[in-house]
């Protein structure tokens, strides 16, 4: 019920806060990368295994019956039929970098987050810890930005063409896909406002519930990357779809912005990939 959903809210914005304390304030001089994952490109640090394990710590005590999936763990748990979908860095190159726009992300989940499109989002957090950000929301409750003490509602901008669009958009840590996305980017930069790679996809979503850009669309995110911005989104009154019609939880392409403008920019990427569905 409701009173659940926000303390399920209130636990993702406490967890994201002291993690993302921890990942700004212990953030190593000189910090390295320590392995690869699924690319050369796609890289871990040591805190990002840090950061999830003093997650999975919090939320093995506070939430014992619930699954987690993190980005570097994977799925471990769960017999409530909720989980906890983590990414404790997200935005790692941003990180390694000391780029400030990197974030935490938790959100919760019900169903399978481990299979595409069988979860959904009901409450999620996700911090910029270098601007002291924290965007947070539960299905039914609105979406709000906490910063400074001070909280505030969200709401998409209200852009109703591409034309006028300021958009952000991804790159995969697949070379060939990224080949793809740039003739995406190439076809579109020229018709639109402008269009961002910030560098988190959490943030992206984020930020198009919070009006600051007015669509967002990338390929082949994970769960973690955007579970908490789906339903910060949602709450702020944006579309967001995956590849599936109707099934906003599939994160193969997702494609999020105010409902008007989301139909637009949904039918140009399809158009623009369908030769190539990848
Ligand atoms: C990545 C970031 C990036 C997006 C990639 C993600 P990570 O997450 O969100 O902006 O383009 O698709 O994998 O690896 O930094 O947690």
């Amino acid at each position: 019920d409701a009173d659940a959903r926000a303390a399920l809210e209130d636990l993702a914005v406490t967890l994201v806060g002291e993690v993302g304390a921890l990942i700004r304030d212990e953030r190593p001089d000189g910090l390295g990368v320590a392995h690869t994952k699924s690319t050369d490109l796609d890289v871990v640090t040591e805190m990002d295994t840090r950061a999830e394990a003093l997650l999975r710590e919090r939320l093995a005590q506070a939430r014992p019956d619930d699954g987690i999936l993190g980005e570097e763990d994977g799925m471990t748990g769960g017999t409530s039929g909720l989980s906890w979908v983590v990414d404790p860095i997200d935005g790692t190159v941003n990180y390694l970098y000391d780029l400030p726009a990197y974030a935490v992300s938790v959100a919760v989940v019900v169903g399978d987050p481990t299979t595409p499109g069988a979860w959904a989002p009901v409450a999620g957090a996700v911090v910029n810890p270098r601007t002291d950000e924290v965007f947070h929301a539960h299905l039914g409750g609105g979406a709000r930005l906490t910063s400074r003490g001070r909280t505030r509602s969200l709401a998409v901008a209200a852009q109703p063409t591409l034309d006028g669009a300021l958009l952000a958009t991804g790159f995969s840590y697949d070379r060939q896909v990224r080949r793809r996305q740039s003739a995406v980017v190439a076809d579109l930069l020229p018709r639109v406002r402008d269009i961002r790679r910030m560098g988190a996809a959490a943030l992206d979503l984020c930020h198009v519930a919070a009006g600051r850009v007015d669509g967002y669309f990338e390929r082949g995110t994970h769960p973690w990357d955007v579970a908490a911005g789906l339903v910060i989104l949602g709450e702020a009154g944006g579309i967001a779809s995956g590849a599936d019609p109707g099934s906003p939880a599939s994160t193969d392409l997702v494609v999020a912005a105010n409902p008007v403008l989301h139909p637009l920019l949904r039918a140009e990427i399809a158009r623009l990939t369908s030769a190539d569905p990848r």
